[in-house]
């Protein structure tokens, strides 16, 4: 009788558990008529691309300066709402014997530099909240978009970016530099080629301490982001390189994440000090930390710190069923053991580890295939995190010249974008989880694994 009653409770359990909890949903509007996705989507060849720079902050006159050095392409306009910043990239291109035309004067400057028949390409490298009005507005206007990161703030960014670009047929790729660096190159080759077995997780992260930044920020467009609103607000540099050895939306897709985050115990006295006021309101908590869950199983973790003096990480791990490569806080990469004989339980790792100059012999052997040693040379001296935001230019540079589709698509972009929005809902709804949307809109399965254009 007793046993009788536990099951019926057991099943009354399940029963209300299957039914009642399911994750958050969030919509997929349908494709507009006469649409279609933009999956190896390749425009015509543009022999000389003509780049249209706008947002002339750190990052962007950091482009104007690496751009001018990339084969296949030049700076054709710069733009920047500030006119001193928009002269002074104007003047580093006339020095250099370079012709450009600087728009600045107003906030919707832009709009002249993407009318702009010497632009093929507008180049956004503005503060978060103008990155898509003005890649909606160049689309619209015929031109090739590549945004910054992170590229989009809402689902409703996301979806706009991506509806334009299906609309338009124009490329809309998110600037993601660390898809592009030494080790991450090295180890997605890797991962093609079947080193780690079947990658089935992988973590990815952005743990900048930003105390000595914020004041450098345009307007304080940044902390003040920061303070209103809550989630994972930088989520692209982590997901980005791994989502590429995932194979996302190459064959798999993410599903559904949750969230947690800590309460925001910095982030209020960075405003406090700026103000000189105590801030008694600050919606980003200082930790915020989301795992996705992908329609194969596989599972990733993100996390945010940009607020406590933690060491630099990306983190940067993937695991495989035969084998693993992680990037920080040491570069290693670990595979399965020779032989089971003289196992001794007291010797806790007794996987091959491959570091220093035996990972340098191993990650050797596979080069990717984009980068050749001219281009890791060159790379090198220009520069830009160390070279990988160079080798970025070069092959969106590559690409259009010959007519190919880019690395990253306009779904690479509004996948790892989207966090930021489901993540402050997960959070929101005590960390219940919520469904990715499906950006390709059925696509995701239409080609198998990541793949460069060559
Ligand atoms: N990929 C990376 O490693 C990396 C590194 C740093 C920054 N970023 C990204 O680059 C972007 C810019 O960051 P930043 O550090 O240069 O910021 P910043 O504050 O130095 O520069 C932003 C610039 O945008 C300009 N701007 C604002 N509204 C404009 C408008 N309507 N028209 C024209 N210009 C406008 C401002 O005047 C300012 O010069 C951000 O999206 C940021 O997240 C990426």
């Amino acid at each position: 009788m007793r046993s009788q009653l536990i099951a019926v409770i057991v099943l009354a359990a399940l029963c209300s558990c299957s039914t009642g909890h399911g994750p958050i949903k969030t919509e997929v509007p349908p494709r507009p008529a006469g649409q279609q996705d933009m999956i190896q989507f390749a425009a015509d060849p543009i022999p000389d691309v003509g780049i249209g720079v706008v947002g002339l902050g750190m990052r962007g006159s950091d482009a104007v300066e690496r751009l001018s050095l990339v084969p296949g392409c030049h700076v054709a306009a710069v733009c920047d709402v500030e006119p001193d910043r928009a002269a002074a990239s104007y003047k580093f291109l006339s020095d250099k014997g370079l012709k450009a035309t600087a728009y600045s004067g107003d906030e919707r400057s832009y709009e002249a530099l993407c009318e702009d028949p010497a632009v093929d390409l507008v180049y956004i490298c503005t503060d978060w909240l103008h990155h898509v009005p003005v890649a909606l507005y160049a689309m619209g206007h015929g031109k090739h978009v590549a945004i910054e990161v992170p590229s989009a703030e809402t689902l409703q960014d996301c979806w706009d970016l991506v509806n334009t670009s299906e609309r338009t047929r124009r490329h809309c790729m998110i600037l993601e530099n660390c898809c592009y660096d030494f080790f991450e190159l090295t180890a997605l080759e890797m991962a093609r080629q079947g080193v780690f077995g079947e990658i089935i997780h992988a973590e990815g992260a952005y743990l900048h301490n930003l105390d000595p930044f914020w004041k450098l920020y345009w307007n304080n467009w940044r902390l003040d982001f920061n303070k209103k609103h809550r989630g994972d607000l930088y989520p692209t540099h982590g997901l980005g390189p791994v989502c590429q050895a995932l194979n996302i939306h190459r064959g798999d897709r993410f599903e559904t994440l949750v969230s947690m985050d800590t309460a925001p115990f910095n982030g209020p006295k960075h405003e406090a000090a700026r103000t000189g006021e105590p801030c008694t309101e600050f919606a980003n908590g200082d930790v915020t930390t989301t795992m996705i869950r992908t329609a194969k199983g596989k599972t990733i973790l993100v996390e945010h710190d940009v607020m406590t003096p933690r060491p630099y990480s990306r983190m940067y791990q993937l695991v495989g069923t035969e084998g693993y490569a992680g990037k920080y806080p040491v570069q290693q990469v670990c595979l399965r053991p020779e032989g089971s004989e003289n196992v001794d339980y007291q010797n806790l790792g007794r996987e091959k580890v491959y570091s220093g100059e035996a990972l340098k012999e191993l990650m050797a052997q596979y080069r990717s295939p984009i980068l050749t040693e001219e281009l890791e040379t060159l790379a090198k001296e220009v520069g830009g995190h160390g070279g990988m935001d160079y080798i970025m230019d070069y092959r969106l540079i590559y690409c259009l010249n010959r007519g190919l589709p880019l690395d990253m698509d306009v779904y690479d972009l509004a996948e790892w974008c989207c966090i930021t929005e489901l993540s402050r809902i997960s959070l929101e709804n005590g960390s219940t989880p919520v469904e990715v949307p499906d950006f390709t809109r059925g696509a995701w399965n239409k080609t198998q694994g990541f793949s460069y254009a060559l």
